[in-house]
């Protein structure tokens, strides 16, 4: 599917654009609002969910500016890149890219290359200075001021804003959903981190923990009903530590805020990312139990299964803990589908330590995992407090032992369902034949099934599991709703 909204090269939204700009610009020589209005922008994310939701913000910024969206690289008149830092390949990644950007805009004279996100926040003035790839640096709260910066540029200097903020949540601006489906959307619900991991980059590149105003939340999923979108993602680096000041000393926690977006509308699946193992309560997990809505599915990071390095992860919690909420979990949710993130062959792990990971996977047997070898990220506790003293091979070995297991887990899963009749909500078509669709279940599962006539994506279906492979969930339709 093309990524790109067709709304977006709708002559007559360009056209809006272009009065809206003129009124706000009655002041300046017309020739050159139309000049601005015209030029196109070229938006590429990579990394966290979060990332890909901040390249809505900048979009919705910039066509209110007069900007057009355009999805071909080559073309554009200003490139940006939306980064991320949490391991030294990614970074290494988004560096590959903007040289390549570079060449096409030492073709096109009066072009841009503008770097946005964690790598601008984390290497600041490094960018410009240094590597000579791009022309503005922009942080992740600094978004609102791109209009400014690039009219810097314009006037011949290179831009950059890589202020962190305390109160920037972006609440009143409507994303423009450009990599959307028109079916799934990410709500950020709020920003930075306060955890303090010690392996983690993000409390250095997003700033303060800060919680978005829940009415301009409820408000965005509203619209989305509107829309006719069928499922929101509530995004925070860490949602169980919402909260928001109501005043008169009452406060709006995570759970609470889930429950008022599943009421707007009981035709939304609602899921969220992420949770944190000390700070995800049973009430949100009770609230999860009472909406049908809410998708019954967690991604809890647990990182290593060893209580020593959990502490000197600065995780606080143990193994035990984490089993705990496990538990909790399956106490109250019985059928709910649970996901984590491992790091392999932190600073002094020991073999029987990656042991201790491989028996708590054992024990949970997650639906899902994202697993990694740990990347020493400069400027972290970690980096400064402890030596990064697992060779890379030993690295890789643990880590492929992790994802030897994870696959057995997963197929464990997967092979567990089948028989169930399950609510699927179309996505679109599968990959692999147009004659099927894709889509997943309330545990985030993949279903694909033969696609009949009167069902289309963005509506659900009955499917009953009649199969699966590694990865994906084999079905056909029972009835339509
Ligand atoms: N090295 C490897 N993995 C990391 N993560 C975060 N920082 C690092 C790092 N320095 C992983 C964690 C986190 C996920 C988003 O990325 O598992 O949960
Ligand atoms: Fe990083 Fe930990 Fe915050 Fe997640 S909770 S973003 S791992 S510091």
């Amino acid at each position: 599917m093309n990524p790109y909204s067709p709304q977006l090269i709708d002559e007559s939204r360009q056209g809006e654009a272009l009065t809206k700009n003129k009124e706000s610009l009655v002041d300046s020589d017309p020739n050159e609002v139309l000049l601005v209005s015209k030029r196109s922008l070229y938006i590429e994310s990579y990394g966290c969910q979060m990332n890909f939701s901040d390249s809505e913000i900048v979009a919705s910024i910039l066509e209110n500016e007069g900007f057009t969206l355009t999805q071909n690289p080559k073309t554009a008149d200003i490139i940006f890149i939306n980064t991320c830092s949490i391991r030294e390949n990614a970074e290494q990644k988004a560096r590959a890219r903007l040289r390549e950007f570079k060449s096409y805009t030492s073709r096109k004279p009066g072009a841009i290359i503008g770097v946005l996100g964690c790598m601008a926040e984390r290497l600041k003035g490094k960018f410009l200075e240094e590597e000579k790839l791009v022309d503005m640096v922009v942080g992740p709260d600094a978004y609102r001021d791109l209009p400014r910066l690039l009219s810097e540029i314009d006037h011949g200097q290179k831009a950059m804003n890589v202020l962190l903020s305390r109160e920037e949540t972006y609440a009143d601006i409507s994303p423009l959903r450009f990599t959307s489906n028109g079916i799934s959307a990410f709500v950020s619900i709020m920003r930075g981190c306060d955890n303090m991991c010690s392996f983690c980059v993000v409390p250095f590149t997003r700033g303060r923990e800060r919680s978005r105003d829940p009415e301009s939340i409820v408000r965005e999923v509203e619209d989305l009903s509107r829309q006719g979108y069928k499922e929101v993602t509530l995004l925070g680096q860490n949602v169980d530590s919402y909260k928001y000041d109501l005043g008169e000393s009452v406060n709006l926690d995570f759970a609470d805020l889930l429950e008022r977006v599943a009421l707007v509308d009981p035709e939304i699946r609602v899921r969220f990312s992420t949770s944190h193992p000390k700070d995800i309560t049973d009430k949100v997990l009770h609230t999860m139990a009472r909406y049908e809505n809410i998708c019954k599915y967690i991604h809890l990071p647990v990182q290593s299964g060893n209580s020593r390095i959990l502490e000197m992860m600065n995780r606080t919690y143990s193994r035990e803990w984490y089993l705990s909420r496990i538990s909790a979990i399956r106490r109250i949710m019985p059928e709910c589908g649970i996901s984590s993130d491992f790091i392999s062959g932190f600073c002094s792990e020991t073999e029987s330590e990656h042991e201790d990971t491989l028996s708590l996977m054992e024990s949970v047997k997650f639906d899902y995992a994202f697993m990694f070898k740990y990347s020493e990220r400069p400027g972290t506790l970690a980096a400064k407090r402890y030596p990064d003293d697992i060779p890379e091979e030993i690295k890789a070995r643990r880590l492929q032992e992790i994802i030897d297991l994870q696959r057995k887990h997963s197929f464990y899963h997967l092979k567990n369902q089948v028989g169930q009749v399950q609510k699927v909500l179309i996505e679109g078509r599968s990959k692999k034949s147009s004659l099927d669709y894709s889509g997943r279940n309330d545990r985030n599962a993949m279903v694909v099934f033969p696609s009949t006539q009167n069902l289309s994506p963005g509506m659900y279906a009955w499917v009953k599991i009649i199969d699966c492979t590694s990865a994906t969930l084999l079905g056909l339709v029972q009835n339509e709703f």
